[in-house]
Parts: C-alpha cells; structure tokens; sequence
C-alpha cells in the first residue's frame, strides 16, 4: 500500500505535542478534571483499542461487520457508480472496509479506496489486511481527515464515497457531532454519500459492560493515556493509583468513562512546569460515547444537509449504519 504523509500541520511531531501539552493543560486546571479522547490513539492505545474491538464484552465492532455482511451488497445498485473514490476516516484494522470494498467489486464497480488516519499503526494494520488488486488502487493517507479529503478532491473528480464507520461519531458531543457533519457536507460535492455508523441506545448492562470489559483492555486504553503524557510531556502519573469507571448517563445519552482518583496526590508534568492536585476520589474524565436512537439519526441527518437514503441494523438491532447523500441545500 502507497501510504503519504499529510500537510505539515499534522505531520509536524513538535506543533503536534505542544498542542496536546496545551490541551493537558485546559483539561487538569478545569474545576472538573477532563482529557480528550482523542489523544487515546497513539500506537499503544490503537492496539489496546484492536484488542477491545475483539473482546466479546465489546459488542460494537462485530455488530457493524454482521450489518455490512448481511447489507453492504445492495451498496453499488443504490450508488449506481462505476467507478467511485471510496475514503474511510479513522480506517482502523479494515475487517469492516474490506466487505465493502468487496461488494463494490464483486458488482463491478472500479474502486479508489483511500484510507486516512492519525495513526500510523492504524495504518500498518489496514495495509495487512488490504491489498491492491484488479479495478482496486488502494493508498494510506496519515494525518487530519480533512486535509485527507482535501487531497482527494485535489485529485479526483469521481463521485466519493466517504466512510465514517465504529460509531466513531459518538465521541463528539451533540453541537461537536454536527459541526463535524457540515465540515464534512462542505468538503464534498453534491450527491456524494456517507456511510456513517451509530451506536444505538439499549440495555444499559450491554452497554456498561462493552465498556468495562472483563479483560481490562478498556481500563488500559484510558490509563494509557496517563502514560502518554508520562512519556511526551515528562508527567510522573501513578497509574496504579487510579481506577477506571464507565457509567451511562441516560440524560446524555452516553457512555462516560472517568478515571477516579483513589488517593490525594499531586502529579507534576515537566512540559508545563507545573503540579497538579487530585483529592482522593476526585473524578478525571477521558470520554464520551453518546448513543443514539434511530429518530435521533434522521434529524442529524437533515439538521446537517444530507438526504437519508437507507438504515442498514443488524438482527440484534444494536447498530446501525446509515447512507447519507449530500443534498444541495445548505444546512
Ligand atoms: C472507537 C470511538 C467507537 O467509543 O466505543 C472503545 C472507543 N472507548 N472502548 C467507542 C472506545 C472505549 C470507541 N470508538
């Protein structure tokens, strides 16, 4: 797999840290202590997540590859395209990508599939399980999604297909979610589509225990993150004197998962020469996972200037995947 480095500002390792030092920052000086998940995924944290999305306790990601299996055939008769730039953000290990790809070229359709993560293992992964082949050109793009569309557009003029797979929409709060959604309708064109997959709301032990699984790999991804400013911003963490705790907030509709203090310490991090205090219980909170009901999908939908062409759901309607076609209409 041809895979490129984007823009300088994502590439730029230096710019790259400051800003999460700057972000550290914000989130240990607030009245509530917060991080972003977002800084979950450098190489450790997107194994930890691999090895999540593998768990049985982690129902997410074998409930979106049983949706593509039953449905990902019907993609190129409601496309009707035949050629089309396939772009998945966030592409993880490509099981998903690959039954779609596959679709495509089983019906025909000549496919550019490109690939575009923050992460450079991500792509290792992806480029493991997909190869090039007949009427398929494959190529990793590492760095913002934005500048990976802008690459594209740059490039092709082929209607695009973009994939925005795992429920990973559900890390952005709801004002994030739809910002996110109209950058995204600005950087296509007219009638170009979405796959967007969410998870839905449901029993609340499925959903707590997805995300406190019984071999501890969710607890990991979180205090990897205490790690990593350890490692890149001099922090001196005690990971084991926190204890990950995943709750759901029905009011939000979300998943939260907090890192509790389990004494009073102070944690002192050289980068920006500066102690923080934590009391014994004080919650540090890392992330969201806002769930959605199926009413809630199709008013993102519209609010965001798409059309909804098609909910695809799985037997156990855990999950759904929804095609989205941009429409002319400014949202
Ligand atoms: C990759 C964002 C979809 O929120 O379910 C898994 C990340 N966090 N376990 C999710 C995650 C804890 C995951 N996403």
């Amino acid at each position: 797999m041809n895979v490129s480095q984007l823009a300088q500002v994502t590439s730029d390792y230096e710019q790259e840290v400051a800003q999460f030092a700057a972000d550290v920052l914000t989130g240990l000086s607030s009245e509530s202590k917060y991080l972003s998940a977002k800084y979950f995924y450098d190489d450790t944290g997107s194994e930890l997540f691999r090895a999540i999305s593998q768990h049985q306790d982690y129902y997410l990601t074998r409930t979106e590859y049983e949706i593509l299996d039953r449905h990902s055939r019907q993609l190129p008769a409601l496309l009707g395209e035949d050629e089309i730039d396939i772009i998945e953000l966030g592409a993880g290990d490509g099981h998903k990508s690959e039954l779609i790809l596959n679709s495509f070229l089983a019906a025909g359709v000549k496919v550019n599939f490109y690939a575009i993560d923050i992460s450079d293992k991500a792509m290792d992964m992806l480029a493991e399980t997909i190869k090039e082949k007949t009427n398929l050109t494959v190529r990793g793009l590492v760095g913002d999604y934005f500048d990976g569309l802008r690459f594209v557009k740059e490039r092709s003029s082929k209607r695009q297909l973009v994939l925005f797979l795992g429920s990973n929409i559900g890390n952005f709060d709801h004002v994030e979610s739809k910002a996110f959604l109209r950058r995204l309708w600005s950087s296509l064109n007219a009638d170009d589509y979405l796959l967007i997959g969410f998870d839905l709301k449901k029993d609340i032990n499925e959903l707590v225990s997805a995300y406190s699984d019984s071999s501890n790999y969710t607890r990991d991804l979180n205090l990897n993150l205490l790690a990593r400013i350890n490692r890149e911003l001099g922090g001196d963490f005690d990971l084991s004197a926190f204890q990950h705790y995943a709750v759901y907030n029905p009011v939000l509709g979300a998943m939260e998962s907090y890192l509790l203090a389990l004494r009073e310490q102070k944690v002192y991090i050289e980068a920006l020469q500066q102690a923080f205090h934590f009391d014994a219980f004080e919650p540090l909170h890392l992330e969201y996972s806002f769930k959605f009901l199926p009413t809630e999908i199709d008013s993102l939908c519209k609010q965001t200037g798409y059309k909804l062409i098609d909910n695809f759901s799985d037997s156990g309607e855990r999950f759904i995947d929804s095609l989205w076609q941009v429409s002319l209409r400014k949202p």
